[in-house]
C-alpha cells in the first residue's frame, strides 16, 4: 500500500515544484535518504539513488517510484562512495538516462560506537573515508552537472521555480561539541560541513549552492536504532530535546525540500539543524 503523503511530506509544498529536475543521492535507500527522495520525487523530480547493496538499492528505487505515477527512479547498487571511478560512472549514467543532474544529496555515511581505546586507525579511517572522502568524491563526480544545471538559468529570478545546481550533505551536530564514543564520526561530519563551505565559496559564483542538513536523532533510523542507545537511554535523550520529541523522516524531508526549493535561493555555505534544539542541551551526548 502507498505511504500517505502526510507521513513523508508536509502539505504546504505545492505539487510540481521540482518538475523536470533530477536528483542524485548517495545513501538514498537508507531511512533518511529514502524519506528525502520520496518527498522530492513526489514534488515532480526524477531520481537516481546510489548504495552499496544492489538489492536494497533497487528495491528502494521501485518503492519510491510509487509516490508519483510516471516518475523515473533508478537504483544503482554496488557503488561504494570511497571508490571515485565507480561513483563517477554512476553519476554519468544518471545524467545520461535522466537528462542531467540538478540536485545532489550526499547521504552515504558510516558509523559505529567505540571508545578511543578500541578504535583502531583503520576503524577511524573507514568512517572518515565513507563520510568525508565519500562526500568529496560525490562532489567531484557531480559538480560539472550542477554547474550546467545552474547555467540553464543564468538570469535567474529568485522564486521563479527554475533553480538548479543545489548540493546538500547530510551532516550531524556531534562535532559542535565533540561526542563520546564517536570520535571518528564527529571528525568526519566536521569535514563534511567544511567541504560544503568550500564548495559554496568555489562554486557560488557559478550559481551552485552547497549546504548541510544536520538531523538530530531520527525515529526509526539505522543510526539511532543501532548507535543512539549506547551513549544514553532513549528516555534521557528525549528529555534533552527542548521540542520534546525525536525527529521524523518527514522533518528531514521537509527541510530538504526547503533547501532545494527556490525559497532557499540565497542560502549558501551553511548548515540547517533539524533537531528540536537538542544539540544545545545534550552536553556531550
Ligand atoms: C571497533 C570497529 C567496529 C566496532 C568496525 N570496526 N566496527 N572497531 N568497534 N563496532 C573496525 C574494524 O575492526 C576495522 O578495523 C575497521 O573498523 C573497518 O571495518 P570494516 O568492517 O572492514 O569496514 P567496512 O566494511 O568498510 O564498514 C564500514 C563501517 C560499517 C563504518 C565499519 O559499520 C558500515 O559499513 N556502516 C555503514 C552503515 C552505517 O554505519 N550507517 C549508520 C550511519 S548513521 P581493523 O583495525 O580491525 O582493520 C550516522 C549517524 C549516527 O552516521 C547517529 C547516532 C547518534
Amino acid at each position: 500500500m502507498a505511504v500517505p503523503r502526510s507521513e513523508y511530506l508536509s502539505s504546504i509544498f505545492a505539487d510540481g515544484i521540482f518538475a523536470n529536475k533530477v536528483l542524485f543521492i548517495t545513501g538514498g535507500a537508507g531511512s533518511i535518504g529514502s524519506a528525502q527522495t520520496r518527498a522530492i520525487v513526489h514534488l515532480g523530480a526524477n531520481a537516481c539513488i546510489i548504495g552499496r547493496s544492489i538489492e536494497k538499492t533497487e528495491n528502494a528505487a521501485k518503492e519510491i517510484a510509487k509516490v508519483r505515477p510516471g516518475s523515473k527512479v533508478i537504483g544503482i547498487g554496488g557503488v561504494d562512495v570511497r571508490n571515485f571511478d565507480v561513483l563517477k560512472a554512476a553519476a554519468d549514467r544518471c545524467a545520461e538516462e535522466l537528462g542531467g543532474i540538478d540536485y545532489v544529496i550526499c547521504g552515504a555515511a558510516g558509523n559505529f560506537i567505540a571508545p578511543i581505546s578500541n578504535l583502531s586507525a583503520n576503524g577511524f579511517k573507514a568512517v572518515m573515508d565513507i563520510d568525508a572522502l565519500g562526500t568529496y568524491n560525490t562532489v567531484k563526480a557531480t559538480i560539472q552537472y550542477l554547474v550546467e544545471s545552474a547555467a540553464k538559468n543564468p538570469n535567474l529570478a529568485p522564486g521563479d521555480g527554475t533553480s538548479g545546481g543545489r548540493l546538500i550533505s547530510v551532516s550531524a551536530t556531534f562535532h559542535y561539541t565533540g561526542y563520546p564514543l564517536m570520535a571518528a564520526a564527529s571528525a568526519a561530519k566536521a569535514a563534511v560541513d567544511s567541504i560544503m563551505a568550500s564548495v559554496a565559496l568555489e562554486y557560488g559564483p557559478f550559481g551552485v549552492n552547497a549546504n548541510s542538513i544536520a538531523p538530530g536523532g531520527v525515529e526509526g533510523s539505522e543510526g539511532m536504532e543501532r548507535l543512539g542507545s549506547a551513549v544514553a537511554s532513549k528516555k534521557e535523550r528525549t528529555e534533552c530535546i527542548p521540542s520534546g520529541r525525536w525527529a521524523t523522516g518527514r522533518d528531514i524531508a521537509d527541510a530538504t525540500v526547503f533547501m532545494l526549493s527556490d525559497a532557499a535561493h540565497h542560502v549558501n555555505g551553511t548548515s540547517l539543524v533539524v533537531d528540536g534544539g537538542g544539540w544545545r542541551r545534550h552536553a556531550g551526548y
